[in-house]
């Protein structure tokens, strides 16, 4: 049975029919919103989790680096896990290792156009579903604070352009032997998949769509930029699945370097 409306503005305004059922739904609209929350839950809690542990993220042995610590530059870092040197000192326990990009993927993912529906919808409820009244009395949009700041996604866009440079060079080194020299296994198969992901996620990214090929008024007189909005375009309509998958290979890829890292499993090698 569905709970009454409890709000006085909104869907219970003067304008709005009289009804007095938050939703007339029969059906499971619940189930959506719920599942995503639970996905977006998961993946913040072992995020945290993981970004602050500070063990078993760095293989010495073939170079395999997890993402939430990359870079990794202070002296707090394993040796060897840092890539691009340690320009900053030993940090306190409290700040994780990878504290430079995480502001940045996090206001990338935050400010999604997706993830911004996503969330909006299922944890905000607003409205959760279809037909079905939203909690809140009003409804302003992003067009005050602290919403109207969802309009840097362009900018976080551009740093997770250079943060994907950065996993690429991390998926790349990590093409290395025990012994030194050339060599790969499973690790850099997961590497490799989730650094592609990332890149084919960020890329399908709405800011993306635009800056290629927003603001044209003739693409005939714009060929190049035309193909890439093209492509981009191709690769948006499947931005919420890349969403998804990213999240899912982020926690795979960190996950299976934890294990390796740890001794629990080693690490699959088709070659030295
Ligand atoms: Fe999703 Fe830009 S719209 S990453």
């Amino acid at each position: 049975m569905s709970a009454p409306a409890k709000v006085s503005g909104g869907v219970a305004g003067p304008s709005r029919a009289r009804i007095s059922a938050r939703t007339l739904r029969t059906d499971r609209w619940w189930l959506p919103p719920l599942l995503t929350t639970l996905g977006l839950a998961t993946f913040v809690v072992y995020a945290s989790i993981r970004s602050w542990v500070r063990t078993a993220y760095w293989v010495d042995q073939y170079h395999y680096l997890t993402p939430f610590y990359s870079p990794c530059l202070s002296d707090s870092c394993v040796p060897g896990s840092s890539h691009f040197g340690t320009p900053i000192g030993e940090l306190p326990m409290w700040i994780p290792l990878g504290f430079l990009v995480l502001p940045f993927l996090l206001g990338f993912r935050l400010t999604c156009y997706y993830y911004r529906k996503a969330y909006y919808r299922s944890v905000w409820l607003a409205p959760a579903a279809c037909a079905v009244a939203e909690p809140h009395a009003r409804y302003t949009g992003e067009t005050r604070l602290p919403l109207i700041l969802q309009n840097v996604h362009r900018y976080f866009f551009y740093a997770a352009l250079i943060v994907s440079l950065i996993n690429t060079y991390d998926a790349i080194a990590a093409f290395h032997g025990e012994g030194g020299g050339f060599g790969f296994g499973l690790g850099n198969v997961i590497l490799l998949v989730n650094v592609i992901l990332l890149w084919a996620y960020t890329l399908s990214c709405h800011s993306c769509r635009h800056i290629t090929g927003g603001r044209l008024k003739h693409f005939s007189a714009h060929p190049v930029r035309y193909r890439l909005w093209t492509l981009v375009s191709r690769l948006n309509t499947r931005h919420m699945q890349l969403a998804w998958t990213t999240l899912a290979t982020l926690m795979i890829t960190d996950f299976y370097i934890m294990l390796v890292a740890s001794g629990t499993i080693s690490d699959l090698r088709f070659f030295h």
